[in-house]
């Protein structure tokens, strides 16, 4: 009797902790809140041809106003095609009515990241936003030429803690990695006093670390890499940071990209971006849990494909077959809005559920049953 009960005991330690130590990731929805795009020069919602990759910077003054940074592009003077683009702004753009559709129009005013610094005079791209203690932090991708006319990218910081849809209010602190030439797209996670992350970069997503929010040291570590076979085979780069879900973990949206055989008109474009989702620890948001099978988001309408299919969009998408995601704000318990961009063109709005599954627990109990009676069984008979 006195072995039995020790392997009763074993036993149940094994199935303790094999139990714990699967996460039973949730589900996920994610739908347009309109089939339009909310912001795009051919409604007339802008003065600039190209107006995407929007970050979502929270009004304090009044939660239920949506305050957008844009990427904002035009043409060259005479383009010989719709490809050939002068550099990038960003501006900001403000919703005007509770639905989150409709936005104050984008002019020239409105930029408050400009070109007109050395390190970004070939482009401002990017933004992603944080709020923390009254300040916002804005990471974009300052875009250069260097003296043999290769194009440079880095990562740069700007802040903000007054009047910040003004130009003058803005505070260049300009790239965080001076030394490294070429660098982007970065997501801010502040866990806790003491650890603060940046996932950042494209190809693979680099972690930095930093202390005050300012200065930031490399690890040699990644959150995500791609991946053969999946729909992020190509590339994956920073979403918008990291926000927390209801089981205390944290919820990283991605952007990806696979190759693609969809005919589209731009010569030589041959990738499909598409969103993925991974779930990091929240005991150490380093560590990921789960991540996406399959893609959350896809291009499906004509101006998110702008592919050989599109009708009028065939040739209004500056980049076909995009969907890619720099802002989000969560509005209840697992519940977020998602703005994305459509073929680097437009802006659009989707929501997100995230559901855990009441059965989870069931279905771990089902193998645990049968596993007890073979196991029972075996001193019975
Ligand atoms: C912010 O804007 C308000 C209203 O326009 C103005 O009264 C105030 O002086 C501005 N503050 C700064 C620091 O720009
Ligand atoms: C960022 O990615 C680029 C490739 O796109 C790579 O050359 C660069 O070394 C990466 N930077 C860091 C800091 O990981
Ligand atoms: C694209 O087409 C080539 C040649 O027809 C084929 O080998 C390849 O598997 C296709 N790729 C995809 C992603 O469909
Ligand atoms: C797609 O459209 C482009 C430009 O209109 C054209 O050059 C190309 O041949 C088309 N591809 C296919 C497979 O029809
Ligand atoms: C901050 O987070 C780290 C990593 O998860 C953890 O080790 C540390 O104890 C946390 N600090 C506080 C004050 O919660």
């Amino acid at each position: 009797m006195a072995k039995l009960t020790v392997y009763i005991v074993l036993h149940l330690i094994i199935q303790w902790s094999s139990a714990s130590s699967a996460y039973v990731p949730p589900s996920f929805q994610m739908k347009r809140v309109s089939d339009q795009p909310i912001i795009s020069a051919w409604d007339k919602n802008s003065d600039f041809l190209y107006n995407y990759n929007v970050a979502f910077m929270p009004t304090v003054s009044n939660p239920d106003i949506a305050t957008l940074l844009v990427r904002v592009q035009d043409l060259n003077t005479n383009p010989a095609t719709i490809y050939d683009v002068g550099p990038s702004k960003i501006a900001v753009s403000q919703s005007t009515d509770g639905s989150y559709l409709k936005y104050s129009h984008v002019t020239q005013d409105d930029i408050i990241i400009d070109t007109d610094i050395p390190e970004r005079s070939f482009g401002a791209e990017d933004p992603r936003v944080v709020l923390h203690e009254g300040t916002y932090y804005l990471f974009f991708t300052a875009v250069s030429k260097t003296t043999d006319d290769r194009w440079r990218a880095q990562l740069a910081l700007a802040t903000c803690s007054v009047n910040c849809t003004k130009k003058n209010n803005w505070k260049n602190v300009g790239p965080l990695f001076p030394d490294v030439f070429w660098c982007k797209s970065g997501g801010l996670l502040i866990h806790n006093a003491t650890h603060r992350y940046l996932f950042f970069n494209d190809s693979n997503i680099a972690i930095a670390r930093t202390a005050d929010l300012f200065k930031y040291e490399l690890t040699n570590d990644f959150l995500l890499s791609t991946r053969s076979n999946y729909f992020d085979s190509a590339l994956v780069e920073a979403g918008p940071e990291p926000l927390k879900l209801s089981d205390n973990n944290y919820l990283f949206l991605y952007n990806s990209a696979r190759k693609t055989n969809i005919s589209n008109p731009k010569p030589n474009w041959e990738l499909e971006y598409n969103l993925g989702w991974a779930i990091l620890d929240g005991n150490d948001p380093t560590k990921v849990l789960a991540r996406s099978d399959q893609p959350l988001f896809s291009p499906e309408l004509d101006w998110e494909k702008c592919d050989n299919k599109s009708g009028v969009w065939t040739d209004r998408g500056l980049t076909p077959l995009v969907i890619f995601v720099e802002g989000w704000k969560k509005t209840a318990e697992n519940t977020f809005l998602v703005w994305y961009q459509g073929c680097d063109s437009t802006t659009g709005l989707a929501e997100l559920k995230v559901t855990f599954s009441s059965e989870s627990g069931a279905t771990m109990l089902a193998p645990i049953l049968v596993y007890w009676a073979i196991f029972l069984s075996f001193f019975m008979f």
